[in-house]
């Protein structure tokens, strides 16, 4: 643990293995606070004293989620009852809250569709992605490969090699098994880092990882994705890690499909419905595994044979859950009314995470803790992992001691930084009880 860290350009280089430092961080968060644009954000949020920095995980509730809430179970199902189909909006629910979300991962409206787990969008889109590498293949097609926005094309070898990030969250994995039995492909398991060397022109599709869920590192997202499409291949990516915490810009740099969680860093609430990203010029030829009557063109003309609905309302399956799909609909009013940007959150949760590591290594004793999380900016998503021996044992005291992280397993303990609500010295706080729990 010895790479040295910089606040946000603010102070020299500390180094973590190093003494206390002289500055008294308490003083400094309590400015860094004062002078925080997003600060007043925190008063949307229903929280308490506990210092909480597991929104990397299940997102805190917006205080006017349960009115909301109360009123479309009351009142438009209660009261409108089968009515509110139309009238309060549910059929469209998915598609409206898709565009709702757009915006957030840089995409234009009309090519998000929200609903199902991320482990259902996982296997929609990557099915989808080899079966448009197939269709490349047979139709002997050549795109511009390489080209942003360009994949497929290339005639040659069939395409029957899936790539999956080899350090992904494991129901990527799991989904990606049997997306490549199904579908006769090969499954290569590989690092991020490995991907451009492992490409070839057998690669349909790579199913990436934005942010590493357990060491909090950023993936290079528009680099792989030009390394993707360079092969011919397609590129999925799970934005779980990212969405909500920092700029994805899917369109601009040409991804393919991307699925992502609400739960976490938009705070749509315990299992609130994932989404699904079809770029535009895909979804005519996007073809779903799960073809359910709600993507159909015609979804009450109860026909025998199966027609695909036009854009993305193709990546709907059956009925939408409308009452975690409200919910989260209602907890996205907090990034419009409040007009917050992705930039502001994105620069908050570096100087959040710059302070943590900094308060960390004044505070714990050396060598006790090493963090796993890259020190460069353009490396690190919005948390803060620490390997740690007796990671477990202390997560369970730092939890009693009022600091609210989570642990993942062998040995690391991971702190979530989400910058709607969580300030500067909940940071330093968090900090000093982990030196306390450890010494
Ligand atoms: C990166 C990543 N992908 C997928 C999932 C699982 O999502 P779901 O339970 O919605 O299928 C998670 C859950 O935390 C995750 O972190």
């Amino acid at each position: 643990m010895s790479e040295p860290l910089d606040l946000a350009g603010q102070t020299a280089p500390v180094d973590l293995a190093g003494q206390a430092a002289s500055v008294d961080l308490a003083e400094e968060a309590r400015r860094l606070d004062a002078a925080d644009a997003l600060a007043a954000l925190r008063e949307r949020f229903v929280l308490d004293d506990v210092t909480y920095l597991d929104g990397n995980s299940l997102g805190a509730l917006p205080a006017h989620v349960p009115a909301r809430v109360d009123d479309v179970v009351r009142r438009q199902w209660g009261e409108l009852r089968i009515r509110s189909w139309e009238e309060s909006g549910w059929w469209t629910a998915p598609e409206r809250i898709g565009d709702r979300i757009a915006p957030l991962v840089g995409a234009a409206a009309g090519q998000i569709v929200v609903g199902d787990s991320t482990s259902v969008n996982v296997f929609k889109a990557l099915v989808a992605a080899v079966r448009m590498a197939r269709e490349d293949g047979e139709a002997g097609e050549h795109g511009e490969a390489g080209e942003a926005g360009e994949a497929g094309g290339g005639s040659g070898p069939i395409r029957d090699e899936i790539l999956v990030d080899a350090t992904t969250f494991p129901t990527d994995g799991y989904i990606a098994e049997s997306a490549a039995r199904m579908t006769g492909c090969a499954l290569r398991p590989v690092t991020p880092a490995e991907v451009p060397g492992a490409l070839g022109d057998r690669t349909a599709a790579v199913l990436l990882n934005h942010v590493d869920y357990r060491t909090g590192r950023l993936h290079d997202l528009p680099a792989l994705t030009r390394a993707v499409h360079a092969s011919g291949a397609y590129a999925v990516w799970d934005l779980c890690h990212s969405a909500g915490a920092l700029p994805v810009g899917l369109d601009e740099h040409g991804v393919d499909l991307a699925v992502g969680c609400t739960y976490k860093y938009l705070n749509g609430g315990p299992g609130s419905p994932a989404y699904l990203y079809v770029r535009r010029d895909l979804q005519p030829r996007f073809d779903s595994p799960l073809p359910g009557w709600n993507s159909h063109a015609e979804p009450f003309g109860m026909r025998s044979a199966y027609a695909p609905a036009s854009g993305a309302v193709r990546g709907r399956v059956g009925t939408p859950d409308i009452l975690s799909l409200l919910a989260l609909e209602a907890a996205l009013d907090v990034w419009d009314e409040d007009g917050v940007s992705v930039a502001a959150v994105r620069a908050k949760s570096l100087a959040l995470t710059d302070f943590f590591l900094r308060c960390v290594g004044a505070y714990v004793p050396p060598g006790r803790v090493e963090s796993v999380t890259p020190a460069a900016h353009a490396e690190r998503g919005s948390q803060v992992a620490l390997r740690c021996d007796d990671a477990g044992e202390v997560m369970k005291r730092l939890i009693e001691g009022g600091v609210v992280g989570d642990f993942r397993a062998p040995d690391v303990l991971r702190f979530g930084f989400t910058p709607l609500y969580v300030g500067f010295a909940d940071v330093e706080r968090a900090a000093r009880v982990l030196a306390r729990t450890l010494g």
